[in-house]
């Protein structure tokens, strides 16, 4: 009996040291992110998988079923500094105030995308759309936020900050420039302590109440830097998933939007530390998203009519379920579904491109109306192998920095 418990005990020690052992060297030596790898070694697994010093979630199912937990899911990430994101708050009275400004500034600001009609439209060119896109919804955050388009001075002190965060983000780079940031804190402050009769959080007196670094993040980071970086990807994979699959776009455009989620999730991990006997855990959104369904890797509109399916996850669970879900939603519909409807609009990937969950090259496509140039399917982006190495490295040192994986 002693004998058969410990040789079990033995036996698993050495199945999460092997399982430890090939997550990290297959994470360190491709150029996938972690929760790709993820999917790609325990596919469609159920159930836990013990790692060395945590466990790693395989479906939906064994994550809502874990005991709740009000401590944030991320951990520290640099990628946000000088802010401080709501959901890297614990669960104490700033994380509260916080959520309650958001829901107020929420409400007004779903309200605001319904009055507006931006003319989104990308430029004609072959090469890469990220940052045209990116900068189009900054503007357009801020124009959610203070009722106005920005002043060029504003858009100036504003959007390099903006493009400083989704950089690191993207894995562009890996350290924030701390100039940059402090620029766009200042201004954003300016602006608040201007309290334009416009502004968000003019009436809002719970938003003043708040401490200075706390009003700053609030509207620079749930608002500016979450419109702007959420919505940008989700727009992207949506072009790109349009330029296969437009006509599902066209008639059904939920069921687009959920299966485009599905393939390509906004974020690649949630961590969670120990908390109250726990183990801490690790979960791949890639993998939550695709497992228990049929031919999870490939894209398929009609699988959301069906009666009966697993859960999306894109949008967290439990207590820290992401609450811009409606307005993020809102503004790429809006965003996407404008520059589609532009005349003639179309768009041909590049042919050496893949389309993977971060944009590690960009979103290299070709954009133009009316007749499509014959040579529009074979034209390739260039310096790709530099990038790719560029990312390795970022990446590397962003898992080791931010102790991703351990
Ligand atoms: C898409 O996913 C969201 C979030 O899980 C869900 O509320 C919605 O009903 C889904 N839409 C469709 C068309 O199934
Ligand atoms: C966004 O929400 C507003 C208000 O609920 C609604 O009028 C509008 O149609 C929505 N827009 C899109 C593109 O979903």
């Amino acid at each position: 009996m002693y004998f058969k418990k410990l040789s079990m005990n033995v036996l698993s020690s050495v199945q999460s040291f092997y399982h430890t052992l090939v997550l990290y060297l297959s994470a360190f030596v491709t150029l996938m992110t972690p929760g790709t790898v993820i999917w790609k070694i325990f596919g469609n697994r159920k159930g836990k998988v013990h790692l060395m010093s945590r466990d790693l979630i395989c479906d939906s199912e064994t994550l809502t079923k874990l005991p709740k937990c009000s401590k944030p899911l991320d951990q520290f990430t640099n990628a946000l500094c000088p802010f401080l994101p709501t959901f890297l708050l614990d669960s104490d009275n700033s994380w509260k105030q916080r959520r309650n400004v958001f829901s107020f500034g929420n409400d007004l600001i779903i309200e605001r995308i319904g009055q507006t009609s931006p003319d989104f439209r990308l430029a004609s060119k072959p090469g890469n759309i990220l940052w045209d896109v990116f900068e189009m919804i900054s503007r357009y955050s801020f124009q959610l936020v203070f009722n106005r388009p920005p002043t060029n001075e504003e858009f100036n002190r504003i959007y390099p900050g903006l493009l400083d965060i989704n950089r690191i983000i993207k894995r562009f780079t890996s350290t924030p420039d701390v100039k940059i940031r402090q620029n766009f804190y200042d201004e954003v402050l300016k602006l608040i302590q201007d309290n334009d009769k416009d502004f968000l959080f003019h009436n809002c007196e719970a938003f003043f109440q708040m401490e200075e670094i706390h009003q700053v993040s609030s509207v620079a980071e749930d608002f500016l830097t979450t419109i702007s970086v959420q919505c940008t990807d989700l727009v992207c994979h949506m072009l790109l998933v349009y330029s296969e699959h437009a006509d599902d776009f066209q008639n059904q455009f939920d069921n687009a939007l959920n299966e485009t989620l599905r393939l390509y999730p906004l974020t690649d991990l949630w961590v969670r530390q120990p908390y109250g006997g726990q183990r801490g855990w690790i979960t791949s959104l890639v993998q939550l998203n695709r497992n228990g369904w049929a031919q999870p890797d490939a894209f398929s509109c009609e699988r959301w009519n069906l009666p009966k399916h697993p859960p999306l996850m894109s949008w967290g669970f439990d207590i820290r379920r992401c609450p811009a879900q409606k307005l993020a939603t809102n503004v790429s519909k809006l965003v996407f579904q404008t520059i589609v409807n532009q005349e003639g609009f179309w768009i041909e990937p590049a042919a050496n491109f893949q389309h993977e969950r971060t944009f590690p090259y960009g979103c290299q496509a070709w954009i133009g109306y009316g007749e499509k140039p014959k040579n529009a399917r074979r034209w390739k982006f260039e310096n790709k192998l530099r990038m790719q190495l560029r990312r390795w490295l970022c990446e590397k040192l962003r898992m080791i920095d931010q102790n991703e994986l351990n």
